[in-house]
């Protein structure tokens, strides 16, 4: 009932949001064709704004060049190539059933198999997990030409793995998974306990690429990044309804998270949050050219001494919510004044203030960081127009 509920104010959001962006683009046609011609101007409806969609969308074979998604990654998971060396696997199957011996053609199937894939479907579907999806190594999962819905059921484990690429995917309402004999390798099938109700939970794994994905109200997080993982872009995707939306690093009794190093680069943070956008311990987090348009309690917070560099981003302080956007969790000013947390060029509006620390000259000691440069945070709303899973990719024109 939430579920089908949560679904269908998904694909209505999703249908509004595609009305307001055809009826701009057909009522604003000088600036659609201005945008255009500043890039690669191959077709007249391409209106790519951001560097990462630059890369692929315009492209009207799209459906053809799939894994030309595989060279668009940037920031900390730039180099990302998911399954780009092996081959295409079609899930035609929503189901499953089985997490012991899953079903061939099936989205379980499909991540368990030891070799490189890039995983496409050939409808549009409601994929309801009966327990965590567990994936194995250089696996892209590329929801273009569809609507792919992984709701009402547990979500993705990624633990152990590397170079993911997940494209394109609706995820909400997700729940803890029972836990139980669950299959984690195509050769081992092992007890699990519950799991914890995120959708997406990376754990000890390394280059990651989340980008144009809808994320809304589950069990526990919506991201969660621990245990020492790193290299992670968090791109072009659309965040509502949720309380504790984005964690990184998830104890402070794990000094090992000292390693992770995300990048958060056009997102839309909307309707309905509350705080943890994100929440980081000791890594490194680059926050670019994202719109925040609703928290109630912060935006970007922290505790362990991590390093936060905003630069570019747009804050709209809700009406009623806190106007802080930051929040140092457990220590005195005496100490969180040394952590480098810094806002360069965010536009900051309906009162929102951001509190600064630490080094303003940071840029010295990161040097050689893969960091995405930032744009005017006033084309913010522009950069991040089409974030979350709603481009509706049509074979033959441009997404
Ligand atoms: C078209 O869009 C631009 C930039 O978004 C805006 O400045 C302009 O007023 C718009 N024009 C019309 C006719 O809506
Ligand atoms: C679905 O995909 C699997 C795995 O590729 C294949 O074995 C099966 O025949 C396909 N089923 C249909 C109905 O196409
Ligand atoms: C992360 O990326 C950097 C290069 O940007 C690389 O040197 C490092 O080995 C990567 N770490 C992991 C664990 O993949």
């Amino acid at each position: 009932m939430e579920g089908s509920r949560g679904r269908n104010l998904v694909l209505v959001l999703c249908f509004i949001f595609a009305t307001i962006v055809s009826l701009s683009m057909a009522h604003n046609h000088t600036t659609a064709i201005a945008v255009k011609s500043s890039h690669r101007k191959k077709n007249h409806e391409c209106v790519a704004y951001n560097p990462i969609d630059k890369c692929w969308r315009c492209d009207r074979h799209w459906a053809k060049n799939r894994l030309r998604l595989a060279n668009c990654a940037k920031g900390f998971g730039h180099g990302t190539y998911g399954g780009k060396k092996g081959r295409f696997y079609l899930v035609n199957d929503s189901s499953d059933a089985n997490v012991i011996t899953p079903k061939p053609g099936t989205l379980r199937h499909a991540v368990l198999l030891p070799e490189p894939l890039w995983i496409t479907f050939s409808c549009d579907m409601n994929i309801r997990l009966t327990q965590e999806l567990i994936f194995t190594s250089h696996k892209t999962i590329d929801g273009r030409g569809h609507d792919i819905h992984v709701a009402g059921g547990a979500g993705f484990m990624l633990q152990f793995v590397r170079n993911i690429i997940i494209h394109g995917l609706h995820m909400y309402d997700i729940v803890e998974g029972s836990g139980g004999m669950i299959r984690s390798k195509y050769d081992h099938v092992g007890i699990r306990g519950r799991s914890d109700g995120d959708a997406i939970s990376i754990f000890r794994s390394s280059q990651i690429w989340v980008d144009h994905c809808s994320f809304a109200s589950s069990y526990d997080g919506l991201i969660d990044i621990v245990a020492a993982s790193t290299n992670v872009t968090i791109s072009n995707c659309h965040f509502v309804k949720h309380d504790k939306a984005l964690l990184f690093g998830a104890s402070d009794k794990t000094p090992e998270d000292k390693i992770l190093k995300v990048t958060i680069a056009y997102n839309h943070f909307g309707r309905g949050l509350t705080q943890r956008l994100p929440a980081v311990r000791f890594g490194f987090v680059h926050v670019v050219n994202n719109d925040y348009t609703e928290w109630h309690s912060y935006a970007i917070g922290g505790a362990d001494g991590p390093t936060i560099i905003c630069q570019g981003n747009r804050f709209v302080a809700a009406n009623g919510g806190c106007k802080e956007v930051t929040k140092r969790m457990f220590v005195p000013e005496s100490i969180w004044r040394k952590w480098t947390w810094r806002s360069e060029g965010d536009l900051l509006l309906n009162g929102a203030y951001f509190r600064q620390s630490g080094n303003p000259h940071w840029a010295k000691t990161y040097k050689g960081y893969p960091l995405i440069p930032a744009l005017p945070a006033k084309n913010v709303p522009h950069l991040t127009k089409f974030a979350g899973a709603c481009l509706k990719c049509r074979r033959g024109s441009p997404c």
